[in-house]
């Protein structure tokens, strides 16, 4: 997965004190210069991203959508480092984040970006309040105080008495709801959500279009790939459209 040059002498610890959070240079949450994305099956090719150009600034909410195959995961996922671009440079909090090795974006990612995704994600195995509390390991702080910060953030999506639930024994908007709680866990600048309320019914679908503001309120970026309109309605939203893996702003 890892193209770019190894950097791996060069710690976090520094990257978070010298490139990102102390510097008051970062102003923008993205930048994608020409970004393309094809995938090869045996001799097939698939492009899902084609010379994609995006600016998102800090504290902007971006709203995607598009039809399905159309390359909406396949951008979030170059955005949030997840995915690397076949062509082209991706800049994350200032941070060209393909110049570095896996366990370096690993890093990154668990620190800058918050995932939410269309089918929660939740590890089966572990309670709400775990499940929130595992982007967190990477803590130096004690393990009380961890744990009363990921019950915050439970207490914050309305789940706090749901804490030693398994996720089978939550309903599909609350399973969304400790994803979310999950995504914040480390305070990222940066929400990334792929289609977060497909599967949910209108209240907890609701819920989660107001707890997407909350976060932009407070100054989080956030990038949602959606077909819902009353997430594209959000006021000051900029609206993008992707067709065949070619990403256009609606103005
Ligand atoms: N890991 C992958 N390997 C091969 N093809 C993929 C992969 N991920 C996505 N694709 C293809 O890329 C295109 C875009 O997919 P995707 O980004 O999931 O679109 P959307 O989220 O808009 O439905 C589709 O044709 C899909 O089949
Ligand atoms: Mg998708």
């Amino acid at each position: 997965m890892s193209e770019g040059i190894d950097n791996s002498e060069y710690s976090i610890d520094e990257l978070t004190e010298a490139d990102v959070e102390e510097s008051e240079e970062v102003r923008y949450a993205v930048r994608l210069t020409d970004v393309s994305r094809v995938y090869s099956i045996g001799n097939r090719t698939i492009t899902a991203l084609q010379h994609v150009n995006l600016t998102v600034r800090l504290g902007e909410f971006v709203v995607v959508n598009g039809p399905s195959g159309s390359g909406k995961t396949t951008l979030l996922n170059v955005i949030g480092a997840i995915d690397y671009p076949t062509e082209g440079r991706v800049i994350l909090m200032d941070v060209p984040i393909g110049d570095y090795d896996e366990s370096f974006r690993a890093t990154f990612r668990l620190t800058y970006t918050g995932f939410i995704f269309q089918s929660y994600n939740l590890i089966s195995t572990l309670t709400a309040l775990e499940n929130v509390m595992f982007p967190m390991q990477l803590s130096d702080d004690p393990p009380a105080e961890v744990r009363e910060r990921a019950l915050a953030l439970l207490e914050r999506v309305g789940l706090a008495e749901r804490r030693d639930h398994l996720p089978w024994q939550l309903s599909s908007g609350e399973q969304q709801r400790v994803a979310i709680a999950r995504a914040m866990a480390n305070d990222p600048p940066v929400i990334l959500a792929d289609e977060p309320t497909a599967n949910l019914d209108e209240s907890s679908a609701e819920i989660v279009r107001r707890l997407l503001r909350e976060l932009n309120e407070q100054g989080k970026t956030v990038i949602v790939m959606t077909h819902d309109e009353l997430i594209a309605r959000t006021p000051g939203a900029r609206r993008f459209h992707m067709s065949n893996g070619v990403l256009t702003e609606i103005e």
